[in-house]
């Protein structure tokens, strides 16, 4: 094997090195957690039924998502380039093809049909920060609160107005290469996103429906569970996770020697998780109180928070603050979604980082107008998985990020050499061959056989 050529420790990345730990794990995390905790999670266990869903994306999460994370992040920092480059690079040294380097562009790809979409949301996000802040949902019913968000959605020119800010947001930090500043905001953005849950889970235990909440949550229904929902329960680890496209393979480039991959990721996941399960446990109890349908979709935390901030003393400020916080969390989010194709494209043709950014960016807000389009003009537009953001959503989630995370775990549990994921791993013991036989038997066949069921 040619393996010895790879644990070059002197091998260094063009982007510089995370200053500590502690930067790497932040990064992960402010990637990790966003849109995908509190806005996506919720509509998704609803629309799928909620217990059995929880349950298997729970399993998900531990038994393919933490394996993953953990072969993304080995592989990244073994090859410290960009993710195509890297998988060319490590496909060539550990299994003698470069043509691994599909992984990669799969991953770039996906990285840019997730952020089309992702920054639309983020755009309501925005939107809702200043509905907040001048007491638009004060004391709102819930039919006012849902009549927000019709009237608000039905507007294509201010939802392209608050999508375009949102992406010159992002595009502004990458284009700088000031994400470290972001990754201090993290710091204080993931302790306060859970203080506030907090506070919104004490005013959903008041409510009344606490119970009917917990039990929709947590009491599985197998009969409800249809290949498709076990896809979409996939699908969702994927997303919240952020792998299955090479961002934390991205991430894992700029990694000291000496951090421990798996003590990090376990960090990640752990922190990802209770946001998700927390978002969940404030939104149901507040659906059933209000007579509102947990299948209803995108729109269900803009119906439901708001109207419990709009009934709690100090609502209009912590109605505030949240979406400040989940604004912050989406643009940490956005962030790395945009890595894998600007440092590629920095790499690849030599242009500078402002250059890569600005131009994956328009690209990026351009293909995103169809997804705001799919909430007005275009709403009746509808094939395949439903509108184009639908479509959108459904081929990055559900296929492009399992297949990829498919072929990572096969590359770093098949093709690479023992002895160099052990290095990265830094060991041989318990953890290690644990890792192994998740990496490379339980994960690859979880996601083979969920992946062949739902689509057939
Ligand atoms: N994990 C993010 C969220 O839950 C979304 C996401 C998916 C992401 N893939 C990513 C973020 C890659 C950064 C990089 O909101």
């Amino acid at each position: 094997m040619l393996s010895h050529q790879a644990s070059d420790p002197k091998r260094k990345s063009l982007h510089g090195h995370w200053s500590s730990r502690m930067a790497f794990i932040l990064a992960v995390t402010g990637s990790a957690v966003g849109l995908g905790n509190i806005w996506k999670f919720p509509y998704i266990a609803g629309q799928n039924g909620g217990g059995a869903f929880v349950l298997v994306y729970l399993i998900c999460v531990v038994v393919i998502g933490m394996p993953v994370m953990m072969s993304e992040i080995l592989i990244g920092r073994r090859g410290r380039r960009n993710p195509v480059a890297t998988m060319a690079l490590l496909g060539q040294e550990e299994g003698g093809s470069t043509r691994w380097r599909w992984v990669g562009g799969m991953g770039v790809v996906a990285g840019i049909l997730i952020l089309s979409y992702y920054s639309v949301i983020a755009g309501w996000t925005l939107a809702y920060v200043v509905k907040s802040a001048t007491g638009v949902f004060a004391g709102a019913s819930a039919a006012a609160v849902s009549e927000q968000f019709n009237g608000f959605t039905g507007d294509w020119r201010l939802v392209a107005l608050c999508h375009t800010l949102f992406m010159s947001l992002s595009v502004f930090v990458v284009a700088r290469g000031v994400e470290r500043g972001l990754e201090q905001a993290v710091r204080f953005m993931v302790p306060a996103l859970l203080i506030l849950m907090l506070v919104l889970l004490g005013y959903s235990i008041n409510s009344g429906y606490f119970d009917e909440g917990v039990a929709f949550m947590f009491t599985p229904d197998f009969d409800r569970l249809t290949w498709g929902s076990v896809l979409a329960a996939l699908g969702q680890a994927f997303f919240t996770l952020s792998i299955g496209m090479g961002a934390i393979m991205a991430y894992g480039a700029y990694l000291p020697e000496e951090t421990s991959i798996t003590g990090a990721s376990a960090a990640v996941v752990t922190a990802d998780t209770s946001i998700a399960i927390l978002a969940g446990l404030a939104i149901f109890p507040l659906v059933f109180a209000n007579d509102l349908n947990p299948a209803d979709g995108p729109g269900l935390v803009f119906d439901t928070l708001p109207l419990a901030f709009g009934q709690m003393a100090g609502g209009t400020f912590f109605s505030t603050i949240f979406f400040i916080l989940l604004s912050f969390a989406a643009w940490t989010s956005a962030i790395g979604l945009m890595e894998p194709a600007v440092a590629w494209i920095v790499e690849r043709f030599n242009k500078t980082r402002a250059q890569a950014t600005i131009a994956t960016g328009f690209l990026i807000w351009f293909v995103g107008m169809g997804s705001v389009l799919s909430f007005n003009v275009l709403s009746d537009v509808r094939f395949l998985a439903g509108t184009i953001f639908d479509n959108v959503d459904y081929l990055t989630s559900n296929i492009m990020l399992p297949l990829g995370g498919l072929l990572i775990v096969i590359f770093a549990g098949w093709v690479m050499c023992r002895n160099s994921t052990a290095d990265e791993l830094h060991g041989s013991g318990g953890l290690f061959k644990t890792w192994r036989i998740l990496a490379r038997f339980v994960a690859p066949i979880g996601i083979l056989i969920v992946l062949i069921n739902a689509v057939r």
